[in-house]
């Protein structure tokens, strides 16, 4: 068996210290936290609840969510190894028009704690989501990449994207007609365009706030070493581990609600099948062409 499911957190790090790939925890991620040895986690990747009333939340200040980032996040610095790494996802806390953002206070607490250096602020952007009236529609979140420590693995030839003019050669000077870029492609940068995991998605699974395994995949090619062990306390849907799975990476995640390991485990299985959908990071964005644009008013249409 590939994916193992307990409620147990003692048993669950004893199934992953005797070699199963992929173990999924029913309760709280604190609970699992405290029995993770120190520095045995290669990457921790995960979104923790905002705390803005979601179906799996009661909507709590932002004072709370700090609070519970102050427990949670020491502990995850804990059980990273010496140049491993964390990429925590936040977008925002609204509550009375005001709007704050959570990866503030994630910086906060992280960086004053001892060896954790931020290496990004990666900008996820993505085109569809509430329209708002009274600011802008928000269309994008965050992920705060921190390693443990000043040495860190960063494989970037794992996550190149091809360059605007792939092929392009010097025509003059020293270097005449060699490539003029890395011809294995460019660094993606830190601003992501990957669409959003709504209704139509192929990722949907029905979790109300999924995020898209293309995230998390590059992510884990890019900074995980083959075969380490990804972490995802807060697991959701387990996108993080669906992206581990892909990647022949081993997966550890905690999800407090029933429906939603339930959906977990299925996916993850499904994964080890070939089986779960996901859209790649690197797929284009489509683009309307411009002839399909509605550029007609209601009024315009003629009457029937
Ligand atoms: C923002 S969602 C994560 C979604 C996930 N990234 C995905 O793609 O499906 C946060 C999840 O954390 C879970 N959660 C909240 N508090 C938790 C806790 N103390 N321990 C474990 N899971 C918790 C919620 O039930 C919710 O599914």
């Amino acid at each position: 068996m590939n994916v193992r499911a307990y409620r147990s957190p003692s048993h669950a790090v004893h199934s992953l210290s005797l070699g199963t790939p992929t173990v999924i925890f029913n309760g709280d991620c604190i609970k699992l936290i405290k029995r993770i040895p120190d520095g045995s986690v290669d990457l921790t990747i995960s979104s923790p609840p905002y705390c803005m009333g979601k179906e799996y939340e009661t909507a709590r200040s932002v004072e709370e969510f700090i609070a519970a980032q102050q427990v949670i996040l020491p502990e995850v610095v804990r059980v990273t190894r010496d140049g491993g790494s964390i990429c925590w996802q936040v977008g925002y806390h609204v509550t009375n028009q005001r709007a704050y953002p959570l990866d503030y206070a994630v910086f906060s607490i992280l960086s004053g704690l001892k060896d954790v250096i931020l290496r990004n602020r990666i900008i996820w952007t993505f085109g569809f989501g509430l329209n708002d009236t009274s600011r802008f529609s928000g269309r994008h979140e965050t992920v705060l990449w921190f390693t443990k420590g000043l040495k860190y693995a960063f494989n970037l030839d794992a996550v190149r994207v091809p360059q605007k003019y792939p092929g392009k050669r010097s025509h003059k000077g020293p270097h005449k007609g060699e490539f003029s870029c890395n011809p294995k492609g460019k660094n993606p940068g830190d601003v992501w365009e990957i669409p959003n995991v709504k209704a139509c998605h192929v990722e949907k699974v029905g979790h109300p706030c999924q995020y898209p395994v293309g995230l998390a995949d590059r992510l884990i090619r890019a900074i995980c070493p083959t075969r380490g062990l990804v972490f995802d306390p807060y697991m959701g849907s387990a996108s993080t581990g669906i992206a581990a799975i892909i990647s022949g990476r081993r997966f550890l995640g905690a999800e407090v609600n029933e429906k939603y390991q339930n959906m977990a485990y299925r996916r993850l299985v499904s994964a080890y099948q070939g089986a779960a959908p996901y859209r790649s990071a690197d797929q284009p964005i489509h683009t309307p062409r411009s002839e399909d644009a509605v550029a007609r008013r209601p009024d315009h249409f003629p009457e029937v």
